[in-house]
């Protein structure tokens, strides 16, 4: 945790979730007392086909939601892309751009990171842009050297602590269920803030840093209290609203 920066747990449902999904965002609605709703803030980012209808749902509730992609330009013929002004449109607050998912299935290189997340300013949404060394680079000693450039390349002037959140994700943990080492996360997030300082000062300092990479219950009090972790992007665990709102707890006694 960072003193005075509000913890956010996100929950990337990626490409899951149909209609009979949404009962869940009830419950995590209902889950979140007002106790626990004043210790952090809890988004969840459906498939864009449930953003519209999640919206509605959440709406009069402290629940937020987000999408998880956006194409860089406003309109125009890109079949089958979503504008960020769409994304404002269907009333969510936050926009998950640059996932390794993204970067690995999709191409995505650093610039295009960039420009999407300047269509997220543009269209009044918080960015939470994901960087993560792989294995390979980890296994090499690489990771600070490529989250270095990440947030170089991939994070454009301008970025405040109110447009963006940058959320940590070693590919190798993502789905596998294995963590860095408490230590490891202390470290690399601490690296992260000085960088995100050195390049943004005070809105640097005051940035959230979110940990990705097999959160879960039994994991969370001790990954989401180390310094630095502003709060959590949760896959696989974000897709029950008990598992997730479990992962919150963490926070009930801060
Ligand atoms: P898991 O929590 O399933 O490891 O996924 C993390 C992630 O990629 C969130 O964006």
């Amino acid at each position: 945790m960072t003193p005075d920066i509000k913890p956010l747990v996100a929950g990337n449902w990626k490409m899951n979730g149909e209609r009979d999904k949404l009962d869940q965002l009830a419950l995590l609605a209902a889950g979140l007392d007002a106790e626990l709703a004043e210790k952090l803030d809890l988004a969840v980012c459906p498939p864009a086909t449930l953003l519209y209808v999640a919206t509605t749902l959440a709406e009069d509730t402290p629940l937020m939601v987000g999408a998880q992609n956006c194409h860089a330009e406003v309109e125009g013929a890109h079949t089958g892309e979503i504008s960020a002004e769409m994304i404002s449109d269907c009333e969510a607050d936050f926009c998950i751009v640059g996932h390794s998912e993204r970067r690995t299935d999709c191409g995505e290189t650093d610039a295009d990171v960039a420009a999407k997340v300047k269509a997220c300013w543009r269209a009044d949404l918080t960015a939470i842009v994901c960087i993560g060394e792989t294995e390979a680079q980890y296994d090499a000693g690489e990771a600070e050297s490529v989250l270095r450039g990440q947030i170089s390349n991939s994070i454009p002037d301008g970025a405040e602590e109110e447009n963006t959140v940058v959320a940590y994700e070693p590919v190798w943990a993502i789905g596998t269920g294995k963590t860095p080492s408490p230590d490891d996360i202390r470290e690399i997030h601490a690296f992260i803030r000085e960088e995100l300082a050195e390049r943004f000062g005070g809105h640097g300092e005051r940035m959230t840093i979110l940990y990705g990479g097999s959160v879960k219950p039994s994991n969370a009090s001790e990954l989401l209290m180390i310094e630095n972790v502003d709060g959590a992007l949760v896959g696989g665990a974000s897709l029950k609203a008990a598992d997730l709102l479990a992962i919150c707890e963490a926070y009930r006694k801060t």
